[in-house]
C-alpha cells in the first residue's frame, strides 16, 4: 500500500492528467445534486476487502461522485458565496497534501510556517494592523469568529484578574441582528448571550445604536462587539470606524468579521468602506471566499497574538519540547493538529503578485456594477440596496416565493446557473455574490434574461 510502484506511478499521472483536464475546460460542469439512491445505483459499495484499484476509483469519482458536486468555481455559480481559487493555488493544494507538513508548529513545519505568515502579513498591512499583529489560517470564519471570541473573553478574564475586580463576569456579545449566523452560534458553544443590535438607517451597526445598546443593558456585561465587514446577505459593511471608538470608550474588545468582504481592502474602489478595521482586536478575512484561494482557509489576526495565545496554547508535558518557538500556529486557535492550509494562497500570491489580486477583486467589482445598472435598465426588476461590495439583492416585480424557487431550479436543472434565492423581510428575492473574475457581463445579463 505504501511505497512507489507502476500502480503508483500510473496512478500520479492519471490524477495529474484529471487536474489538468478540469483545469483546461471553460467553463467547467456545472453539474448537480443527485439522489442517495441514484448514487448508491452508480457508485455502489466502494469500500470492499479487496479495493477496486486506483485507477478505477478515479474514474468512478470522475464519472459519477464529480458530477453530483457542484462547481463552485463555474462562473455562473453565483450562489451563497462561491469558491474561485487561481489554477496556481489549485495545484499548490496538490503539493501541500504531498509534502508531509505538519504546520501546527515552528519545530516541525518553520519553512511553511514562515510562508503562511508572510501571507497573513499581507493581508495584516491590508488592514493597517501593526507589525505585532498576527495570527493563523484556521478552516474556516466560522471557527475564526470562536477563536476570536474565545479570545476576546479569556482577555476581559485575564484583566479583571490582573485587577481584581469582583463584579459579575462579563457574558454577552454585541453584534449586528443580521450579523453571520457563526457569531450566535460561537455564542451558543460558548455559552455566552447573543444581543442583536438594530442596524442605521443603511442597515449597518453603527457607533449610536451600538452605543444605546451597551447602555440598555450595561457595558460592563459585554466582552466583545462584533462588526461585520461584508454582511453575508447583502455585503453591507458595518460603520467600523464609529464602533471602533466606542469599543474604546468602554474598553470591549472590538473584533471585526470579514469573512467574506474582508478581500474588499485589497480593492482600491472600496477600500473607504473599511475605515476604522484598523483598530481591530481581531479580524477574519477567508481567502477561500473572495480571495481566490482554495477551501478551506480563513486568516485569524489578533492585534495582540500573546492574548490569543494566552487564550488557546494547549498545555501538555509531550508538547513542551515545542514551547519558546519563533510561532506556533497551533497556539492562536481552538484545534492543535493543522495542515498548512495557508500555503495555495501563499504561492499564488507570490506568482502572480498582489497588484493581480486587486485587478481580479476590482473586476469582479465592476460586474457587479454592470449588474446593478442592468438591474435598474430592465423594468421587471429593482434592486433592494446599492450594493456596498459585490453582493446584489434584487426582486423580480410580480414573482411570489414559488417563482424565484422554480426560477432557480430549473436553471441548475439545466446547468445553466447555479442562483439560489434568498429573503429579506419575509419576502422571497434574488441574490447574486460575484467573486469569481470570470464571471462576465454576459453570464449576468443571460441570467437576467430568464427573469423576463
Ligand atoms: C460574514 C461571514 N462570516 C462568517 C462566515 C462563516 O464562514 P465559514 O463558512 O468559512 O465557516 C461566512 C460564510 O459565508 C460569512 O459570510
Amino acid at each position: 500500500m505504501h511505497g512507489f510502484n507502476a500502480d503508483t506511478e500510473a496512478l500520479g499521472e492519471a490524477i495529474l492528467q484529471y487536474v489538468e483536464n478540469r483545469m483546461r475546460l471553460h467553463p467547467v460542469p456545472l453539474d448537480g445534486p443527485k439522489t442517495l439512491e441514484e448514487l448508491q445505483a452508480v457508485a455502489g459499495n466502494t469500500i470492499t476487502a479487496e479495493g477496486m484499484g486506483g485507477l478505477a476509483a478515479l474514474k468512478l469519482f470522475g464519472d459519477e461522485l464529480a458530477q453530483a458536486c457542484l462547481s463552485n468555481d463555474h462562473p455562473r455559480y453565483l450562489s451563497f458565496i462561491p469558491c474561485a481559487p487561481t489554477e496556481a493555488a489549485v495545484m499548490f493544494e496538490l503539493i501541500v497534501g504531498a509534502s508531509g507538513i505538519y504546520a501546527g508548529s515552528w519545530l516541525e513545519g518553520s519553512g511553511a510556517v514562515f510562508a503562511e505568515n508572510v501571507a497573513l502579513r499581507w493581508i495584516a498591512d491590508l488592514a493597517g494592523l501593526p507589525a505585532e499583529a498576527g495570527g493563523v489560517f484556521v478552516p474556516g470564519g466560522t471557527i475564526g469568529n470562536l477563536s476570536a471570541l474565545v479570545t476576546a473573553r479569556w482577555a476581559a478574564r485575564a484583566r479583571r484578574s490582573a485587577s481584581g475586580c469582583t463584579a459579575p463576569r462579563p457574558t454577552k456579545v454585541a453584534a449586528q441582528q443580521e450579523s453571520h449566523s457563526s457569531i450566535r452560534s460561537a455564542c451558543e458553544v460558548m455559552d455566552a448571550q447573543f444581543v442583536g443590535v438594530p442596524g442605521d438607517e443603511h442597515q449597518r451597526l453603527s457607533g449610536d445604536n451600538l452605543r444605546a445598546a451597551l447602555e440598555a443593558e450595561g457595558p460592563e456585561t459585554f466582552f466583545a462587539v462584533v462588526a461585520t465587514a461584508g454582511t453575508t446577505n447583502f455585503g453591507i459593511v458595518d460603520d467600523l470606524g464609529s464602533v471602533a471608538q466606542v469599543c474604546r470608550d468602554y474598553g470591549i474588545w472590538f473584533h471585526v468579521d470579514g469573512a467574506y468582504g474582508g478581500a474588499g481592502l485589497a480593492a482600491p474602489t472600496v477600500r473607504h468602506l473599511f475605515t476604522g478595521i484598523e483598530r481591530a482586536d481581531s479580524f477574519i478575512l477567508d481567502p477561500h471566499k473572495w480571495l481566490f484561494a482554495p477551501f478551506d482557509c480563513c486568516a485569524l489576526l489578533y492585534r495582540d497574538p500573546a492574548l490569543g495565545r494566552g487564550a488557546h496554547a494547549q498545555k501538555a508535558s509531550y508538547l513542551d519540547v515545542l514551547n519558546n518557538a519563533e510561532w506556533n500556529p497551533t497556539e492562536y486557535a481552538i484545534g492543535l493538529t493543522r495542515r498548512a492550509r495557508g500555503l495555495p494562497l501563499w504561492f499564488s500570491l507570490a506568482t502572480h503578485g498582489t497588484n493581480a489580486y486587486t485587478a481580479a477583486i476590482e473586476r469582479t467589482l465592476e460586474v457587479t456594477r454592470f449588474a446593478e445598472a442592468e438591474i435598474v435598465r430592465r423594468p421587471y426588476l429593482e434592486a433592494l440596496r446599492e450594493a456596498d461590495l459585490s453582493v446584489v439583492v434584487f426582486r423580480r416585480h410580480g414573482w411570489e416565493s414559488e417563482d424565484y424557487h422554480a426560477w432557480s431550479a430549473e436553471m441548475l436543472r439545466e446547468e445553466f446557473a447555479f442562483v439560489v434565492p434568498t429573503s429579506h423581510e419575509g419576502q422571497t428575492v434574488a441574490r447574486f455574490a460575484i467573486v469569481n473574475p470570470t464571471t462576465s457581463e454576459d453570464d449576468i445579463a443571460a441570467i437576467l434574461d430568464t427573469m423576463a
